[in-house]
């Protein structure tokens, strides 16, 4: 649905900023832009208001183009808004950037979603005398406020929205009232910064830490007014709601490049830390503790299956988790994209658990994919990184995988984490039947993981960026792999193409000589994963098979297999000892470093590579 309405225009991820209170707001909006520019970077722009008079200025292109244009000529408001742009139909543009505003220029509006009827409202609007200077779906919203304004901006943004179908999180000024923000969410996230005798808004959480770690998470269906002294939150029916300050405890320090160049790289080496303390509190004792999911495994005799829902990279992670939770518990797993998860018409009801996975917890077909599984009252479970999130919220039972804030597009750290979660899971459902081994045994080598994780990245640097030094020269790359190393494969592989922009195919290893051998010729690059000792004679054999054909092939092993697997490959990675069922963790370190590398080498834009966005809330 939404495809038909974006072929006329724009539209756009995008994240949204807001600032009342008594400093000046343009530093406060674009320091809040740059940590949310993230979720697009096509255009930029801000809206403040001086002396009762709006001032705009819009930018094409990354935020920097907007601080170049915005020079010397700092605006001096203390009110105002800002928007940084994701769009995923029609060109990036200076008309196109948000604020928009009403025909008379009063009201400046930021927005994040999508209006699919935006068309019908744009005719009658057009009719009844608005004019338009944008493609946008957006600057109908603020002609539509601008039509019903009656002197109240509130009124006028609640009867708007009574006309507007799809998602939108939206803020509005009003040059008469410099007084006054207005905002309002509908499917697309917004947030509120408590702060001492000012307010702030954002569409995430790192824009607001460097001013207040206090935030209030609007529900759909909530309008927010902000004063310079106070603010309220008012619900659907109109009645006053009374919302619960909530306390982030994400540190600004997790939020920012700590001197390294990429937050890519930051985060990769975060991976350590962040999986020492998701692992901190379950593993304190001698067993599992997660009352998390206690209500589940109550429930656990009726559960007859369990379907993991997710997309991008975190659907990767869901297919590592499959194999974990069959094998602790015995119940059939499915693994969905969830962008196909509805459309199939799965055979989901009272006697499945739906696990979604997601970083960022808004992504439209995660959360679509999780209210159809209520729908179909499934129990429903979320792994997910960002704490008050959508899909936090409405899941049944929620395991935070802790990971903190990820600001590069390509995730790593959520993903380790997503790994390490479902570890925990199967090792709570279903115990020591997942490897054969005690599970006193396997809690012992899981404590190990983050200390292992810390001393593949040190052993890592050096190899894998000369392994890199290879693989940039290439268009074309393979990753193969059995069983877990295949689906590490697959994360291996869109890790690459995703910030080198290197063409990679991720295969089972038994697949090649189905059609893919065709594609072996001198020199390519084919990375193989050696790390599960069942599969290993089978995957020489397969790599034998690449060799043969003249691929180059880089394999990653664990180091117990070193030396069975040495003479078999052109280059070997070695990650530390560890059970079978673990080795994804540690494997995943080479992989991660491997795309950063090549994608460096190429001089390619790692945190914001080109047409992505971080969060993605359209469908
Ligand atoms: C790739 C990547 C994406 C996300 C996907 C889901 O590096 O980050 O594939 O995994 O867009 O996002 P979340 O986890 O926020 O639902």
């Amino acid at each position: 649905m939404a495809k038909a309405v974006l072929m006329e225009g724009e539209k756009l991820m995008c994240g949204i900023v807001g600032y009342i209170g008594p400093k000046g707001a343009v530093p406060i909006l674009l320091e809040g832009l740059k940590k949310l520019e993230y979720r697009g970077y096509d255009s930029a722009g801000i809206a403040v208001i001086e002396d009762q008079k709006l001032k705009l200025r819009k930018a094409e292109g990354k935020l920097k183009a907007l601080d170049d244009k915005l020079g010397l000529e700092k605006f001096q408001g203390n009110v105002g808004l800002g928007h940084t742009r994701w769009a995923t139909h029609g060109r990036p543009s200076d008309a196109n950037a948000h604020p928009h505003q009403d025909c008379e220029g009063k009201l400046a509006l930021v927005h994040n979603g999508i209006i699919e009827n935006f068309q019908d409202i744009k005719r009658t609007l057009e009719k009844e005398g608005h004019s338009f200077s944008s493609e946008t779906d957006t600057e109908v919203v603020v002609h539509l406020v601008e039509k019903f304004f009656e002197g109240n901006l509130s009124e006028a943004v609640k009867k708007a929205t009574t006309e507007l179908e799809g998602s939108y999180a939206l803020a509005v000024i009003n040059q008469e009232n410099p007084d006054q923000i207005v905002a309002y969410r509908q499917d697309s996230p917004l947030i509120l910064g408590i702060g001492e005798d000012e307010f702030y808004l954002a569409s995430d959480i790192p824009a607001l830490l460097p001013y207040t770690r206090r935030v209030i998470i609007l529900e759909d269906g909530e309008m927010a007014e902000l004063n310079r002294e106070n603010f309220r939150v008012i619900g659907p029916g109109g009645n006053l709601q009374n919302k619960e300050i909530e306390e982030i405890d994400w540190d600004l320090e997790m939020a920012e490049k700590k001197g390294f160049p990429h937050y890519m790289l930051k985060e990769i080496h975060e991976q350590p830390d962040v999986m020492r303390q998701l692992l901190e509190k379950p593993l304190r004792g001698n067993g599992i503790e997660l009352q998390e999911i206690d209500a589940i495994l109550k429930e656990k005799e009726k559960i007859e299956k369990i379907f993991i829902v997710a997309c991008g990279t975190a659907y990767h992670s869901g297919l590592i988790g499959k194999a974990l939770l069959e094998k602790a518990t015995g119940i059939p797993v499915e693994v969905d994209m969830a962008s196909e998860f509805r459309y199939r018409s799965p055979l989901v009801g009272e006697d499945s658990l739906v696990i979604v996975v997601s970083q960022s917890g808004e992504t439209a077909d995660t959360l679509a994919a999780l209210r159809h599984a209520r729908d179909k009252r499934a129990k429903t479970m979320g792994l997910v990184n960002v704490q008050g999130s959508t899909i936090a919220r409405e899941v049944d039972q929620l395991l935070l995988i802790k990971a903190g804030p990820e600001i590069a597009v390509a995730s790593t750290k959520a993903y380790l984490n997503m790994l390490a979660a479902f570890n925990l899971l199967a090792l709570k459902m279903g115990g020591s039947d997942i490897a054969g081994d005690g599970i006193d045994q396997l809690l012992h080598f899981l404590r190990e993981i983050p200390a292992q994780v810390e001393k593949t990245l040190h052993r890592m640097e050096k190899p894998v960026r000369e392994a890199a030094r290879y693989i940039k020269n290439w268009d074309n790359a393979f990753f193969v792999g059995r069983g877990l190393d295949f689906s590490l494969a697959l994360e291996g592989a869109l890790k690459l193409k995703e910030i080198s922009y290197i063409h990679a195919e991720a295969y089972a290893a038994g697949e090649l000589k189905h059609g893919t051998l065709a594609l072996i010729e001198e020199g390519i690059p084919v990375v193989a994963l050696l790390t599960q000792e069942s599969l290993l004679e089978k995957m020489i054999s397969n790599i034998q098979e690449i060799r043969a054909r003249g691929g180059y092939v880089f394999g990653i092993t664990q180091d117990r297999f070193a030396s069975r697997v040495e003479a078999e490959v052109d280059f070997l990675l070695k990650t530390p000892n560890t059970p079978d069922i673990f080795a994804p963790l540690l494997g995943t370190i080479p992989l991660q470093l491997l795309s950063y590398f090549s994608a460096d080498f190429r001089n390619c834009p790692i945190d914001q590579p080109r047409n992505l966005a971080k969060s993605v809330t359209v469908e």
